[in-house]
């Protein structure tokens, strides 16, 4: 049997950054081989750590005004303030987005560093048993090689993150505690996740890709889309996916910021003997030309469309409807959507409003941010206001 003030489940973004600032004695335990495996492979290996454009209205949740305390307190210059004190490089890459210059590994060796210098210890390759509570104090059996035992300790913080990706070992087992001692969960679904279509569909067009504005569930995006052998990815996806509802159809714009009808007439003033495929060709990626092209009078000139005609062409190009028939799920989803129900929640400390002790923290929380370095900067302050709580 050990005794700990604090015992932190899970050594992923959240649970290495409440240990940092948790003060010492401080136990982190996780059944993967290394602490931040997220953070090892986020940003394509450069982790987008944090957004300088983090408001509460880039984040969803059931409660949406429930992160606003814990982001103000804990903010992205914050973070960025403590990766320039570790001399870590970084640059801003497009719409406030801050990656790592070298890797991500500097975000990882950053947040150990910081655990050890605070006295916290993390504990891998560490199965969580038993959790039980006696008014006072958790009980916690971990399994190690085989060999059981009880940690006792005042504070529990649950860090497990979601049900993304399991076989990076995400597990969904924050919301189980949660319904063990009473928190209710919302409903949990994949976000931040490729659509798929029908085989086939897109397979002309694996590969291309190009600006548009996206909308699904009332949100817009203005990203990048790219095709892919099983449907629709990029950042203009991942986004919509994430308020997309099934059944439903995306809408996307290929020409955001253009007036096709404008742009089609004055084509047809000017070179009138063309074919609108040439039009085509010259304002999208050619194989999506080419692929329209097949639901559209291609082969006319543009001087035999009349106005309704050109206006119908248009209307084509800013209003692509798609019904997707799902998505890749958690096989490959950046997030977790839904999770502990933030009304049993202190919204300053993440503690449990009815478990004194018991705090949930980071994607296990139903707050799921946009792409582009949000969710980290949920996981940083939640933690943070953990932390201060402890
Ligand atoms: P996280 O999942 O990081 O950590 C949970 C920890 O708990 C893990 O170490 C896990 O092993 C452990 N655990 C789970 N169940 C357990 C159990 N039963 N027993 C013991 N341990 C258990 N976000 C962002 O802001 N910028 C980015 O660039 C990216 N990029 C990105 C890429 C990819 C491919 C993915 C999958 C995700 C991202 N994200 C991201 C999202 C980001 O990784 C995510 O929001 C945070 O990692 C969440 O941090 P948590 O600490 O809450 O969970």
């Amino acid at each position: 049997m050990t005794e700990v003030p604090t015992l932190i489940l899970g050594a992923g973004a959240a649970g290495l950054f409440c240990a940092a600032h948790a003060g010492p004695g401080t136990l982190v335990v996780d059944h993967a081989r290394a602490p931040g495996e997220k953070i090892r492979i986020s940003g394509g290996g450069r982790c987008n750590f944090t957004n300088l454009r983090t408001a509460p209205d880039r984040f969803l949740s059931r409660n949406p005004h429930f992160a606003k305390s814990a982001l103000a307190r804990y903010t992205a210059r914050d973070f960025l303030a403590l990766v320039e004190a570790h001399g870590i490089p970084w640059h801003e890459k497009t719409l406030g987005q801050l990656f790592c210059d070298r890797s991500a590994r500097d975000i990882i060796d950053m947040l150990t560093g910081l655990c050890t210098a605070a006295g916290a210890r993390i504990e891998l390759r560490t199965e969580i048993g038993e959790i039980a509570h006696d008014g006072h104090r958790f009980r916690v059996t971990l399994e190690r090689d085989g060999r059981r035992r009880e940690v006792l300790a005042r504070h529990l913080v649950v860090a497990t993150g979601g049900k993304s990706i399991p076989k990076m070992g995400a597990t969904g087992r924050a919301y189980e505690i949660a319904r063990q001692f009473g928190l209710a969960v919302t409903e949990t679904r994949a976000g931040l996740v490729p659509f798929t279509f029908p085989e086939g569909r897109f397979a002309a067009l694996s590969g291309v890709s190009l600006p548009v504005a996206a909308s699904a569930g009332g949100a817009r995006f203005e990203e990048a889309l790219l095709f892919t052998h099983r449907g629709l990815s990029g950042p203009a996806m991942l986004q919509c996916s994430s308020y997309w509802q099934e059944g439903t159809p995306l809408e996307i714009d290929l020409l955001p910021g253009t007036d096709a009808a404008a742009a089609l007439a004055r084509a047809k003033a000017a070179h009138g003997a063309r074919q609108l495929s040439t039009w085509l060709a010259a304002h999208l990626p050619a194989r999506l030309a080419e692929s329209l092209a097949g639901d559209l009078p291609a082969r006319r000139k543009l001087a035999e469309l009349g106005r309704d005609s050109l206006a119908e062409v248009a209307a084509r190009l800013h209003s692509w409807q798609l019904l997707p028939a799902g998505t890749e799920g958690y096989r490959t989803a950046e997030v977790t959507l839904g999770g502990v129900d933030t009304k049993g929640l202190s919204s300053r400390s993440m503690e449990a409003k009815d478990v004194p002790g018991l705090f949930f923290i980071g994607e296990a929380v139903d707050v799921t941010g946009w792409l582009g370095g949000y969710n980290f900067q949920w996981a940083w302050a939640s933690a943070h206001a953990a932390a201060g709580e402890i």
